[in-house]
């Protein structure tokens, strides 16, 4: 009798398309390329992919992690994992595969020594963050939230309508720290007649609620009325949310994220770098500092906040009747007609001496959010103001990065 021919096996990587929020965080930390989505999945391509685990730290709700031993000609293809609602079962492998099969413990890719960090920014979190919880509702399982708030945070005569939006959770336990992010569930379906996907949000509030002692959360939505290309555009699940009304209810999954969070031991200090909506963690841990003013356990909080102008910024009475002994505040406005353009990255080399300062204390940590093409201009900042001190960026970086003291959030 001829002996079984050995057979390739493949330790494939696949993404849940029931857990996955599509918030594009794997396709950006691929390093090879290797992930790829249509308007339905995201899916990772088994002839790139090399198992090499970067993309799996960051993800937010751990649908990244999943794996299924396959034979290497029979790999599910990317229209396979397109056109998928689920994860397909487990299939026993043939014979003659299995009989080939590497021992178990060598079958898990072992995530290089550098996973810590993505090209920007830290995949792990400060050291002394607290644990957060993720995926307690999920797609099968989501959560009602009551709305107990809806209002405008910018002026009512620009074109910039983003919203304020208060979700009680009532009874039903909805831990959550500030960095993190939830999915909402955008009721009908899409042009192919399934379900919309769930849309993620960043936290507005503090771990202790919007309101404190509450059982609440509150969201920054901005309506989307035209795409990055500024072609007109319906932003199904901003146009949903803004639209709600007080005592309406709103489908729930999440919480999301493990990374995005801030440090919690006493005088740490936070490097806070936002445009528009990106704004909303940095209202959270702002807010948590704020709670805590009196306890003497605060460090200090410097934030680079960029708008079209003073009327399209969000929380922007509020934000200005803060202390300023409390927090360091620069408005960069590239539309103000009284004001030369500024973006954010203006600023941080304009304020360089007190960046430095806080870059050179280990209790320092950075947050980037907002849009995307921020993340390279504040790169480039950082990197200007520390060459010209006559440090090494690329080390520093490196420090921020394996000590997850900078993170990014852009879309
Ligand atoms: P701009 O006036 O050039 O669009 P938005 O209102 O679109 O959410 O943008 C928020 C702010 O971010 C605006 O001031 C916008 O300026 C600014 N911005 C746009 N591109 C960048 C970039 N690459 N880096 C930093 N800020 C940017």
């Amino acid at each position: 009798m001829n002996a079984a021919l050995p057979v390739d096996v493949l330790k494939q990587h696949l993404i849940d398309p029931e857990i996955c929020i599509r918030c594009n965080t794997c396709e950006e930390t691929c390093p090879v390329d290797a992930i790829t989505h249509d308007s339905n999945n995201y899916v990772v391509d088994p002839d790139i992919c090399n198992g090499c685990m970067a993309c799996v730290p960051p993800c937010p709700t751990g649908s990244i992690d999943n794996w299924r031993l396959v034979v290497r000609a029979q790999a599910y293809t990317l229209a396979d994992q397109l056109g998928w609602d689920e994860l397909p079962r487990e299939e026993a492998l043939p014979e003659a595969a299995a009989a080939v099969l590497p021992p178990a413990d060598a079958t898990a890719p072992e995530p290089p020594a550098n996973v810590a960090y993505t090209a920007a920014g830290a995949s792990v979190p400060p050291w002394s963050a607290a644990h957060p919880y993720v995926n307690l509702y999920t797609h099968k399982t989501p959560v009602t939230a009551t709305v107990v708030g809806n209002y405008r945070v910018t002026g009512a005569d620009t074109d910039s309508d983003i919203h304020h939006l208060v979700l009680d959770f009532g009874e039903l336990p909805f831990p959550v720290l500030e960095g993190q992010s939830i999915g909402i569930l955008p009721p009908g379906v899409d042009a192919q007649g399934r379900p919309h996907h769930a849309r993620q949000y960043s936290l507005a509030s503090p771990r202790d609620g919007e309101r404190a002692g509450y059982n609440n959360l509150s969201l920054t939505v901005k309506r989307v009325t035209e795409d990055h290309q500024g072609n007109a555009a319906h932003g199904v699940c901003s146009n949903y949310l803004c639209d709600l009304a007080k005592h309406d209810t709103v489908q729930v999954i999440g919480p999301f994220g493990q990374t995005f969070l801030m440090p919690n031991h006493p005088r740490a200090n936070l490097i806070m770098i936002c445009t528009g909506t990106g704004s909303a963690p940095m209202r959270a841990m702002t807010e948590r500092y704020r709670r805590r003013i009196d306890t003497g356990e605060n460090g200090r909080l410097m934030l680079f906040f960029g708008a079209r102008t003073e009327r399209e910024l969000p929380y922007f009475g509020p934000l200005m009747k803060l202390p300023r002994d409390f927090i360091d505040i620069n408005l960069a406005l590239s539309r103000e007609a009284s004001q030369p353009k500024r973006y954010v990255q203006d600023l941080i080399r304009e304020r360089a001496a007190d960046v430095l300062g806080l870059l050179a204390d280990r209790n320092t940590c950075i947050y980037v959010c907002g849009l995307k093409g921020m993340e390279v201009g504040v790169l480039d900042a950082l990197r200007e103001v520390t060459m010209q001190s006559g440090q090494d960026w690329t080390i520093l970086h490196d420090v921020l990065r394996r000590e997850g003291r900078l993170h990014f959030e852009t879309y």
